[in-house]
């Protein structure tokens, strides 16, 4: 058995909007991580995905965050009772975290080059030379062709793919334990997608890391993860296997972002998608949150909280119809 990298349980995040208000984004989380595997976070936009994955890493404002309760359990440590000192040598060694947008992360007023041999230097005491010498063979790896030439470039001079590119070569140069990756390749079109997906997966077997994929993408998720955990409204509504999620998924929402997977046989212009939207943490419906979507709502989900319920082994389904 795979040995657990990650184990998060019952995490709330809220944030300090006024002086007396707070507002809850990510209410009893729990979900567990191991060495190989993908979990794949999914759910529209504003359900909490970006906020679990940040306050793995504490990269959420200090000051407004509020880690109400719950533990992060990473080798050994509960990663919520590190101070930020800690955290920054965890950061980019032990757990790395690719975005949606690369340029973000990348500083586009140094070449790519300087970017590699800096982070190098900083996770291990080799000399510039040796440091040049790992980013070219890390870039070859991600299939950057004539990655010594494209060293010298900047950031911008590079396509939205190649930088994705460079962005998991530099995420994964320390082998972490954990890769995080919010939306990767959300920015990039579908045969690009498709390719970077892949060069994720080659490497992770390769080095046997724990990923923690995020995405809106009913369809990425079929093809990447192992495990599968819906968000809606800052909760978990279904966990389970990618295969019983995809054979059996059981949560109306869950149902809901496997019938907007886009089929060959489809016309794009009558893609499903669920009808409204996700509420804003301060107006969370009574009940069930995802009742005033739900075309299965009944009368007591409008004033009950259904519970998280194991209805088969390992697959879990917060709703009352169960
Ligand atoms: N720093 C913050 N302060 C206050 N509210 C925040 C903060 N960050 C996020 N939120 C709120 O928390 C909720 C969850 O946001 P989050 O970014 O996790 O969504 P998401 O699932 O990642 O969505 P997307 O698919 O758009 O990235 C949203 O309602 C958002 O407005
Ligand atoms: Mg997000």
């Amino acid at each position: 058995m795979a040995e657990t990298v990650l184990n998060v349980q019952h995490l709330q995040v809220k944030f300090r909007v006024s002086k007396t208000e707070t507002l809850t984004a990510v209410q009893d989380v729990t979900f567990s991580v191991r060495e190989g595997e993908t979990l794949g976070i999914v759910g529209e936009s504003g359900c909490g995905k970006s906020v679990t994955a940040n306050t793995i890493l504490r990269l959420l404002p200090e000051k407004t965050t509020v880690i109400a309760g719950g533990s992060i359990d990473f080798e050994g440590q509960d990663l919520t009772k590190l101070s930020l000192k800690e955290m920054r040598k965890v950061r980019g060694s032990k757990i790395s975290m690719i975005f949606q947008e690369p340029m973000t992360s990348l500083n586009p007023v140094y070449r790519i080059g300087d970017q590699m041999v800096e982070m190098y230097q900083a996770n291990s005491s080799i000399s510039k030379k040796e440091a040049w010498k790992a980013a070219a063979g890390m870039l070859e790896k991600v299939g950057i062709p004539s990655p010594e030439l494209r060293m010298h470039e900047f950031p911008h001079n590079l396509s939205g793919g190649m930088r994705q590119r460079v962005m998991i070569a530099m995420a994964l140069s320390s082998e972490p334990a954990l890769l995080i990756a919010d939306e990767p390749t959300t920015a990039l079109d579908v045969t690009i997608q498709a390719q970077v997906l892949e060069l994720m997966r080659d490497l992770q077997n390769q080095m046997n890391t724990a990923v923690l994929l995020i995405t809106h993408d009913m369809g990425v998720m079929a093809e990447n993860a192992d495990y599968v955990l819906v968000m809606y409204a800052g909760e978990v509504v279904e966990y389970g296997s990618a295969r019983s999620i995809f054979k059996n998924g059981m949560h109306p929402y869950t149902m809901g972002l496997l019938e907007s997977i886009p089929r060959l046989d489809q016309d794009t212009d009558q893609l499903n998608t669920i009808d409204g939207t996700v509420p804003s943490l301060s107006q969370m419906p009574k009940g069930c949150r995802f009742s005033n979507r739900c075309s299965l709502c009944m009368d007591r989900c409008k004033e009950e909280t259904p519970e998280l319920k194991e209805l088969e082994e390992g697959h879990q389904v917060r709703c009352f119809l169960y």
